[in-house]
């Protein structure tokens, strides 16, 4: 039998993150496909609403039906057991994507080399680098007219505001595209588009092999060596460790679609990404190796049937071995439980599972016991650190519109919070609710949730704000006087926590000038 420190080694887990349409979706299912755990293309369904689908119900209630399926894959590849927790496609869902980021020990970037870096990718690598989170990156559909890959690189370096270090080099694109040159392995591969078949292998010693040149003629082969050359010149040469550290991305080239550059990426990764880190409680960093065990509550899934309130709490094991129907602890109520039925996702199947380890995720069936950032011990008082919130991008005033179903209206909202799909905040002037979401969908989603599950019915009332952030000082007056001054603006969170109600820019940076011993955050880790 496999000891701790084995169970721990051999596992990775990671998200793939990339803005909508990079090709996420189709890099996991060859991901997949290189694990045995499914055998064909077209397997995994996109989870991504579709644009041309607006506020459609089933198209929503769908994803979520998808997205509890897909949330957790585990596979094994070789020695490794790999489990991949999948994000939400559409960017109104962001939030959830913020805090399965922290239940991840890396990531995997997917950049369209046509596109370069946009929007989501920005902000989730914003995420990835507060946590020091390993990350590396892909870019795909090298077999479509894109970018230069230097202008691709610098754009990188730039934007995402990390180092990067080409591992493999793609010798042209497009129409022209003849394979990607593998500088980890010193290997050739050329590209043969065809979706379900890998990539063909040039075998050579080093890029000097006039093999390379037999394979991709001899023009393409001097400017791949010329380019080589001037990738060494300019970039470091590749360390693990400032990888591990979350300093330097290593980036990849190939296209998903066709299953090219691929095998090299998940065999790269399986190397050099990390096993299961230490996670940092309010009382001490648990180890992985630590004989007790801990977790976290990372995200909740509401049932789909609105006849059933049960859910399913998604709980990354942290230390030590998670066991089926042992007593755990759940340290905010205090209540000790067991667990008769976790489940994991392997090879596309849900089972029931006996035990677990660190880097796991096990789905817990819920009925109300969980929130989301709940801490789960096998007895010691232990506290992660909360999931972090951000300043939500919209915001409105949530009426009630039904006088009889007032209770109805504030369970569902409470419960609906708990599982994390939007951000309550109180206001302390008018003591009127509001919701901050990162994108209208959310609010579509409260509203038919509310009404499908508690019976509630509910109103959005427009409020024009920018952003809400929290706020702090070690100077009690400063701070009194900020609240007095800003009376009107001030909300709770759930926790109690101050938050101010910015409604322009200008106001926020007014704000931050006039009151310098206030300090201002835009994220609630802090
Ligand atoms: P996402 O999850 O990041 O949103 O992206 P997804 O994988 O769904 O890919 C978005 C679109 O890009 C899909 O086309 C997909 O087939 C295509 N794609 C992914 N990888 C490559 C690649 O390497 N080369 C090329 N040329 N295309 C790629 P679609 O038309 O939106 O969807 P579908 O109808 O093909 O499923």
């Amino acid at each position: 039998m496999a000891t701790i420190n084995e169970e721990i080694q051999r596992r990775r887990t990671f998200a793939i993150i990339s803005h909508p349409d990079a090709g996420k979706t189709t890099l996991t299912e060859k991901l997949l496909l290189f694990g045995g755990a499914i055998h064909i293309a077209g397997a995994v369904k996109s989870n991504k609403i579709k644009k041309t689908a607006t506020s459609d119900w089933m198209e929503i209630e769908k994803q979520r039906g998808i997205s509890v399926a897909t949330s957790v894959m585990g596979f094994n590849y070789g020695d490794y057991k790999i489990n991949i927790l999948d994000t939400p496609g559409h960017q109104d869902f962001a939030e959830d994507t913020y805090r399965t980021l922290t239940a991840v020990d890396s990531v995997i970037i997917v950049v369209d080399v046509a596109k370069g870096v946009e929007q989501q990718t920005r902000k989730l690598m914003e995420v990835c680098r507060m946590r020091n989170t390993p990350v590396i990156i892909f870019v795909n559909k090298l077999d479509r007219e894109g970018r230069d890959p230097f202008d691709i690189l610098d754009e990188l370096e730039s934007e995402l505001k990390i180092g990067v270090r080409p591992l493999s080099w793609p010798i042209n694109i497009g129409a022209k595209f003849k394979g990607v040159y593998n500088i980890f392995e010193q290997s050739l591969d050329l590209f043969t588009p065809d979706k379900q078949k890998v990539s063909e292998r040039v075998e050579i010693d080093d890029v000097n092999d006039p093999r390379i040149d037999q394979a991709v003629g001899e023009a393409d082969a001097a400017k791949l060596r010329e380019d080589l050359e001037l990738i060494e010149g300019v970039y470091p040469e590749f360390d693990v460790d400032t990888y591990l550290q979350g300093n330097v991305a290593p980036v990849f080239f190939g296209s998903a679609l066709n299953t090219f550059g691929v095998k090299e990426l998940l065999d790269c990764f399986v190397k050099i990404a990390p096993s299961p880190r230490p996670v940092q409680a309010l009382e001490h960093e648990v180890k992985p190796e630590d004989t007790g065990f801990s977790g976290f509550v990372f995200k909740i899934h509401a049932n789909m049937d609105p006849n059933h309130r049960s859910c399913i709490a998604f709980v990354k094991v942290c230390s030590g071995k998670f066991e089926r129907n042992a007593p755990y602890r759940n340290i905010r109520t205090n209540k000790t439980l067991k667990f008769s039925a976790p489940t994991a996702f392997m090879a596309q199947k849900k089972n029931i599972v006996d035990e677990a380890w660190p880097g796991d995720i096990v789905g817990i069936p819920d009925t109300g016991n969980f929130k989301i950032g709940d801490t789960l011990t096998d007895g010691p008082e232990l506290h992660f650190k909360g999931l972090p919130s951000f300043s939500p991008e919209m915001f409105k005033y949530i009426e009630n519109t039904d006088p009889m179903k007032s209770k109805q209206l504030e369970k569902g909202i409470q419960q609906l919070m708990d599982e994390g799909v939007a951000q309550l905040f109180v206001n302390q002037f008018n003591g009127r609710k509001l919701i901050g979401t990162v994108g209208q969908l959310q609010f579509e989603v409260i509203q038919y949730r509310l009404l499908h599950e508690y019976g509630a019915q509910c109103r959005w009332e427009p409020i024009s704000l920018y952003k809400a952030c929290w706020i702090e000082s070690d100077d009690d007056e400063a701070l009194a006087a900020f609240k007095r001054r800003k009376h009107q603006f001030m909300a709770v969170d759930r926790d109690g926590r101050d938050v101010f109600l910015a409604d322009s820019n200008y106001v926020l940076q007014m704000a931050q000038s006039d009151f310098p011993k206030i300090r201002f955050h835009f994220s609630s880790e802090f």
